[in-house]
């Protein structure tokens, strides 16, 4: 079979990279997140992994509302920051031009082109991190990232992280279309 073993501690690449936020006290707290994920067809859902050492994981058990900013890649610098600092710390919030939806509570992010407003529905705890489960109660982005009405990738131009090089990366190339490409291996 010519497999070998890498160990466990793998990464599945690449991994879209968020700034997941939530309201500290009067204030906002931003951190940037690797681990995120849609998990809800019907109502739309939202998983995100953080760490029960971050000031964030706190944070957002109190507040039971989080959100999701989907930063463009100019944003790079900004982004890298809030994941080496903590609130705890520092005002990440001042880096921002912050607004607020529906619910009032989730801070979000007016420079990122997607953003995402969510209510905590479950918190998940396992033995490092808590996965904070997400109802998306709202979502805004600009008429210049969208194309026939809907959020377009290449407008978007997100920022996707590769481990073990640690490097932040922008799309690539697509490689063939989904829901149809397939469907020439099924039987006629
Ligand atoms: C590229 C990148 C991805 C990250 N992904 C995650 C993640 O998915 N979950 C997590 O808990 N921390 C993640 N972190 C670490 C936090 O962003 C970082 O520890 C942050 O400073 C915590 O902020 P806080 O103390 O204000 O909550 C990531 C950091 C970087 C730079």
């Amino acid at each position: 079979m010519g497999k070998v073993a890498t160990g466990t501690n793998v990464f599945i690449n690449p991994m879209p990279i968020v700034l997941v936020g939530v309201r500290e006290k009067s204030k906002a707290n931003f951190i940037t997140v690797g681990w995120v994920t849609r998990v809800n067809t019907n109502p739309p859902m939202v998983a995100v992994s953080i760490s029960k050492s971050h000031y964030t994981a706190e944070l957002i058990r109190e507040a039971r509302t989080f959100s999701i900013n989907v930063p463009g890649a100019d944003m790079a610098d900004k982004v890298d920051y809030c994941g080496l600092v903590s609130g705890k710390d520092v005002d990440k919030s001042a880096l921002f031009d912050v607004f607020f939806g529906t619910l009032k509570t989730a801070p979000m992010i007016s420079e990122c082109p997607l953003c995402l407003e969510c209510k905590l529905v479950d918190t998940l705890p396992m033995k490092t991190n808590y996965l904070f489960i997400g109802e998306i109660a709202g979502a805004f982005t600009e008429e210049k990232y969208l194309t026939d009405g809907l959020p377009d990738p290449e407008k978007i131009n997100p920022l996707v992280l590769t481990m073990p090089d640690t490097s932040y990366r922008t799309l690539g190339k697509p490689a063939g279309k989904a829901w149809s490409d397939g469907k020439k291996l099924m039987k006629k």
